[in-house]
This record gives C-alpha cells, sequence and structure tokens, in this order.
C-alpha cells in the first residue's frame, strides 16, 4: 500500500471526534483552523461549539459588535485573531461569498500560508499539504532529516515531502492524518511507533534515530517580571481601564489597574499571586487590595461588578476575579 493508503485507512479508523470535522462548511473550517493557531485542541473544542452557536454563519459574525465578538473570544488568547476573522467576515459579505482558490483564501486577514492549505484541503479538497508541527515531525522522522527544521530550506523539503505522497483525490483527509498521527502517535518525546501505520518504511525508526529526530534547539529562556494590579473597590464598583482600540496587544479589553496609573492609592492586603505567561515572556502578577483617595482620573473608570460578566476582560483579569471568587 502507498504512504498515503496506509494513511488514510489510519486516520479512517483512529481519528478523534473534533467538532470540525463533522462538517464540510468552509466557515466552520476555517474558523477551527484560525482557532486551532497556537492554541490546544481540548481548549479550542468548548470555544468553536460556542461560538459557532452564536455566529453560526460569516454574516453573523461580519454583523457581530466588537464586545459580543470579544466576549465570545476571552480566554483564547492572541486576540488580533477576533479582529481578523471579523474583517475576514466582512471581506465575505462583501464579494458575497467564501473564497474557493488557495490564493484568494491566502489573502483573508489572519491567514499564512498553512491555514490557507488547511482550509483549501480540507473544505474545498484541493491538493496543497501546509506544514504545522506536528507534520513537521511526522515527514523530518520519516526521511530521517538530519537539518534544522526551523531552517526555511529544511521545511520546504519537508513540505515537498509531504506533498509528493499526496493522494490528490482526499486532500483534506490526508492532511489531517498526517496531523493527526503527529498529535497521537509520533510524539515529540515518546513516540509510539508500535501503533504507526508508515512505521516500516520510517527512516528514523529504521536507523533508530526516533527519539532524536527532529533536531531539537535549545528553547529561548522567557522574560520574568513582577507586575502588581489592584483590586479597588467603591460600593459595588471596580475600578477597571479599557485598552485603546488601536492598541497592539488585547485592544478593548478591560484590565485592572496597576499602581502608577492610580498615583493616589494606598495599597492595602495582598490579595493573591499567580504566573501569567505571553510568547516570551514570565509575568508574576500580584494582586493588592488598594483604596482610592480622591476621584478616579482617566483611563480609570468605576464599573459595576454585575456589568463584569458582559465586558471583554484580559486573562489576567479573570484570574484575579478567580483568586477574589475563591477568597
Ligand atoms: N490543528 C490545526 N488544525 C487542526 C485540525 N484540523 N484538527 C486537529 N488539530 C488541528
Amino acid at each position: 500500500m502507498t504512504f498515503a493508503h496506509r494513511m488514510l485507512d489510519w486516520f479512517e479508523k483512529n481519528q478523534r471526534d473534533l467538532p470540525w470535522r463533522k462538517t464540510k462548511d468552509p466557515y466552520k473550517i476555517w474558523l477551527s483552523e484560525i482557532m486551532l493557531q497556537q492554541t490546544r485542541v481540548t481548549a479550542v473544542i468548548p470555544y468553536f461549539e460556542r461560538f459557532i452557536a452564536r455566529f453560526p454563519d460569516y454574516q453573523s459574525l461580519a454583523a457581530a459588535s466588537e464586545s459580543d465578538l470579544l466576549s465570545m473570544w476571552s480566554g483564547l488568547g492572541y486576540y488580533s485573531r477576533a479582529r481578523n476573522i471579523q474583517k475576514a467576515a466582512q471581506m465575505m459579505v462583501e464579494r458575497g461569498g467564501f473564497p474557493s482558490t488557495y490564493d484568494e483564501i491566502r489573502k483573508l486577514p489572519g491567514v499564512g500560508d498553512y491555514t490557507a492549505a488547511a482550509v483549501a484541503s480540507i473544505a474545498f479538497g484541493l491538493p496543497v499539504v501546509g506544514l504545522d508541527g506536528n507534520i513537521v515531525r511526522v515527514m523530518a522522522r520519516w526521511t530521517a532529516e538530519s537539518g534544522d527544521v526551523k531552517a526555511g530550506a529544511t521545511r520546504e523539503r519537508l513540505r515537498q515531502a509531504a506533498q509528493n505522497q499526496l493522494d490528490t483525490k482526499r486532500a483534506g483527509d490526508y492532511k489531517q492524518s498526517l496531523m493527526e498521527l503527529g498529535a497521537t502517535i509520533c510524539l515529540p518525546k515518546a513516540p509510539k511507533c508500535l501503533y504507526c501505520p508508515i512505521n516500516e518504511d520510517c527512516d528514523a525508526k529504521l536507523q533508530g534515530l526516533q527519539h532524536t529526530i527532529p533536531i531539537q534547539l535549545a528553547k529561548q529562556k522567557p522574560i520574568l517580571e513582577d507586575r502588581t494590579v489592584l483590586w479597588i473597590l467603591k460600593g459595588d464598583t471596580l475600578l477597571l481601564w479599557q485598552r485603546e482600540a488601536d492598541s497592539r496587544r488585547l485592544a478593548g479589553f478591560w484590565e485592572l489597574p496597576e499602581p502608577q496609573m492610580v498615583p493616589k492609592v494606598i495599597l492595602l492586603a495582598d490579595l493573591g499571586v499567580f504566573s501569567h505567561s505571553i510568547v516570551n515572556h514570565k509575568y508574576r502578577i500580584i494582586l493588592k487590595r488598594g483604596k482610592l483617595q480622591g476621584v478616579a482620573t482617566s483611563p480609570c473608570q468605576w464599573v459595576h461588578l454585575d456589568q463584569l460578566g458582559d465586558l471583554p476582560v484580559s486573562t489576567v483579569v479573570r484570574k484575579c476575579l478567580k483568586l477574589i471568587r475563591r477568597g
């Protein structure tokens, strides 16, 4: 049996039951691929289901209010994705449909080479293979790739290898089978070669190199930083501020103030400490109770506690709320 046949056979029998695999609707497949960028499958599933229930098509997404959209995305991270999908949905409304070629899909905001190939192959059956971390690992092992898998030339070799084995009639399943193998069998640390449908001609396995390929480069060390955020109440209202709509990060999200934003504050008890990682920063967030002397000044404002559930709040604020509720 060919490589593609063995992969497709295995995929049919062993694939996980994921909500975006029950549809061929390009909108839903595109949405799942955007959510799955930088985010784990198990974290995405409930967000995907809630999002589809609230915005079942690109027309409803295009018309969503910013606050509604961000609250549906709140907690998933990398919020520029939420803005990009709305822009993309608005482009679809203007052109009167979901784009159906690789080049047109690639032009949507927030869509790179990988996502364009994923949507083109899964939703439209087009014979293109994009690389993600799982596919890189599978193909690097199968070909016993000795180069740095972060290098452009190596990646292109691996993409070619995956593309050469492609079964053109079932491009979407083929691509997903490679990803699924990488996610469940061809694992980074402890590959389960015994259960692998392509173990008999996997060059890494044949040479006993499955634990050393792909070549692991040392990870960049995260930058450690302490940040204090304040819990300042006045009656049933809480002092918060909203990030500017054009802020580079977390635009439009609500945050708790830091001490330099409220000069007339008295710092009181510590309410808890937790860590929060963003890209290569690792923050230690210290939540302190504060008491404001005088009036709140811009950009801070009082927000009624009952209103909090309807506002897009950052993940740091969500973690603080959890601390307070556990209190
Ligand atoms: N990660 C990115 N795309 C995926 C998909 N279609 N299925 C599972 N994990 C994924």
